[in-house]
């Protein structure tokens, strides 16, 4: 069966022919947002089938009728942290009230999540996943890294699983308590026993270099590790200070070097000659009251730069790729075009996705229509609800329009 969207005011596809012109860069990392106006698309097996102007769309079975809306490619969201137990809305009021965010913090999670059944996590991660899905997020990737036990680290992959095929092994979120005195006996468990049972169910594995957490010499063993099970690295990278983080994601060849919110100028460059894509977090400066990352200098070194929510019950708990996209407008200088590529091709570019955050003939039909005439409204209208409808593999999962639509 197809179906046939049409009379889109905005179609975002971010596909290279229909870019009005690169935003930015030159090197690595340009920017090819790319939209039709007055669009249509059609919807077949799970794929886009075709897409161009309205007046030129083919008959299909069954027509939607957008109304003008905009339409884009799903969110792909490329750095969150689901499964977990708990909550620490008590440290976010104390951040506001001036304390500091520290990597200490998990602890509070990590000893909550070994407490709960798997039913409860099971619970919290899909209630997560639909909080997304509702959101425009139709794809995702999840980490494990609040259980640092081999068996809950390993329940942790396998319900992450159960969501998403974007799992990540984060057996090095920090130290857990009970190898406090003895770090470098828990790296060799993190590269041990506990990387064999986790790699089966996982594509990624990360690593949380930065003060509190590894250093550069343990990152790089976790990784290699990984790399050795078949498991892909990315890391998280310069969030609490400047130091080896970026660095060491680029020499592993990372997909990702995530955070990024305090680079060296050597940093800077390396992203923007190498693969590794910036994936900035802006929700969690905008929770911890960090400054913000500086996209300007990445994107005009050449990097390429992606946007997440990083959703976790510490650093940033929203699932809402659009506060991203506002905060990246507002707060980082992106502009609307961007921020929105970032946010679902460079999300793909940082999972290595080639079939989703776009929207050209071929990709897999996953599309958001807003309740607005053009994707600037994510950033114009912050806060607000906006979605109107989602289609994830040609499948619509979401649909609030009213019924005589
Ligand atoms: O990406 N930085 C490390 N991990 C998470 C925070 C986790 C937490 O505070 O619970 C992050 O910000
Ligand atoms: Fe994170």
């Amino acid at each position: 069966m197809s179906t046939l969207v049409t009379n889109i005011g905005e179609l975002v596809t971010n596909a290279p022919q229909h870019a009005a012109g690169s935003s930015a860069g030159g090197g690595h990392g340009s920017v090819r947002f790319g939209a039709l106006y007055d669009a249509a698309l059609v919807i077949e097996d799970g794929r886009v089938a075709w897409c161009g102007p309205a007046a030129k769309a083919p008959a299909a079975d069954h027509v939607v009728n957008a109304e003008g809306r905009a339409a884009l490619p799903g969110f792909v969201d490329s750095h969150a942290h689901l499964v977990f137990a708990g909550e620490r809305s008590t440290e976010f009021a104390a951040r506001m009230a001036g304390r500091p965010y520290q990597a200490g913090g998990i602890s509070t999670t990590v000893a909550a999540t070994r407490e709960a059944s798997d039913a409860q996590l099971r619970a919290g991660v899909r209630r997560l996943a639909t909080e997304m899905l509702r959101q425009g997020t139709t794809t995702f990737e999840c980490k494990s890294g609040y259980g640092l036990t081999v068996a809950d680290e390993l329940r942790c992959v396998r319900l992450a699983a159960e969501v998403t095929s974007e799992v990540t092994y984060l057996g090095a979120h920090v130290v857990p308590p009970e190898f406090a005195d003895d770090h470098d006996s828990y790296v060799e468990l993190v590269c041990g026993e506990m990387l064999t049972a986790c790699a089966p169910h996982a594509k990624w594995v990360d690593v949380f270099c930065d003060r509190g957490a590894f250093s550069a010499d343990q990152a790089r063993l976790v990784l290699a590790a990984g790399r050795d099970a078949g498991l892909i690295p990315r890391v998280h990278a310069c969030q609490l200070g400047p130091g080896p983080g970026v660095q060491v994601a680029v020499e592993a060849g990372a997909a990702s070097a995530d955070h990024c919110t305090f680079l060296s100028e050597q940093d800077v460059t390396a992203l923007a000659s190498s693969d590794t894509v910036a994936t900035l977090l802006p929700g969690v400066e905008f929770s911890t009251r960090q400054p913000y990352p500086d996209a300007r200098r990445l994107l005009a070194a050449g990097a390429t730069v992606a946007l997440a929510t990083d959703c976790n019950p510490g650093s940033c708990f929203t699932s809402s790729m659009a506060l991203c996209v506002a905060l990246a407008v507002r707060e980082m200088r992106m502009t609307t075009q961007e921020a929105v590529w970032a946010a679902t091709a460079g999300g793909a570019q940082a999972l290595r996705r080639t079939d989703v955050g776009h929207l050209a003939e071929g990709a897999r039909a996953d599309l958001v229509l807003l309740d607005a005439p053009s994707h600037t409204y994510l950033a114009y209208r912050p806060g607000v609800p906006q979605v109107a409808a989602v289609w994830r593999a040609g499948e619509r999962v979401v649909d609030l329009r009213p019924r005589s639509q």
